[in-house]
């Protein structure tokens, strides 16, 4: 058992890779290793054409299931976007949002974060809200600036109520698929700042509710590592989440 004030949360990002045939092959492994899951929270982002397939395999397990991206309206003419009613409709239950690969590969401003995280909780579903710096911004001394300004604009229309639904995600965009990570006193800074921020501005029982998870690059072998810093609270793995080989030993990183 861990002694940690938030339930540990360890979650894959599949991001557009796997087939259909493997992804339900991961899910029926991890759903079995799971058992009934208690101690920790485990999920798995996965393309939405999937959705349907993946979540009726994980149904009767603890596997949350989750879009990898959404659009705040409800319907509409917005020609290769999926609503958020859309994702519950096939069993989502939660959604990334701002990954990083969405902001500086397909350049989506941070002004469409407060609306894309309100319109996940409007429709039940639980945001991981990603942020992170560049790794110009790091060297030009601006990463908390950068931090402070995507949760400005992500927890724009989050009331404290809702604050326990939300995660925050810190992935630093040069260790994302890059193989490096960042070190236990540059990921502790960052959790530190988003922490401070979030307790500014929720007030400290609605914010010590908010989970931060490290991502980027996470690998079995500096998953305990990462998990032993005070301030994080989970993972969120894109490469080593694609097998259970490599996925399975980070979701036991204190066995
Ligand atoms: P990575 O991706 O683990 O392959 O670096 C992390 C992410 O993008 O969420």
């Amino acid at each position: 058992m861990t002694n940690r004030a938030r339930k540990p949360y360890i979650a894959g990002n599949w991001k557009m890779n796997l087939d259909r045939a493997r992804s339900l092959d991961l899910i029926k492994t991890v759903k079995g290793r799971l058992g009934d899951g208690g101690d920790r929270e485990v999920a798995f982002f996965v393309p939405s054409i999937y959705l349907a397939d993946v979540t009726a395999v994980a149904q009767g397990s603890p596997l949350g299931v989750g879009g990898q991206n959404l659009w705040y309206e409800a319907n509409g003419a917005f020609t290769g976007e999926v609503a958020p009613r859309m994702l519950r409709e096939v069993g989502a239950d939660r959604a990334l949002i701002g990954h990083s690969e969405r902001r500086h590969v397909f350049h989506e401003p941070d002004d469409w974060m407060g609306r894309k995280v309100r319109a996940a909780l409007d429709n039940d579903l639980l945001p991981v809200y990603c942020i992170g710096e560049t790794l110009d911004e790091r060297k030009g001394n601006r990463t908390d600036r950068v931090l402070k300004r995507q949760l400005e604009s992500g927890f724009d229309k989050v009331r404290p109520e809702d604050a326990h639904r939300v995660t925050v995600a810190y992935e630093p965009v040069w260790a994302i698929g890059t193989g490096e990570t960042a070190t236990i006193d540059q990921v502790d800074q960052a959790h530190r700042t988003i922490r401070k921020w979030l307790v500014q501005r929720f007030g400290e029982p609605a914010a010590n509710l908010i989970r931060i998870l490290y991502g980027g690059s996470v690998k079995p072998d500096n998953a305990r590592e990462l998990m032993a810093i005070d301030s994080v609270d989970g993972l969120l793995v894109g490469g080593a989440s694609l097998q259970a080989e490599t996925f399975l030993p980070i979701i036991e990183f204190d066995r």
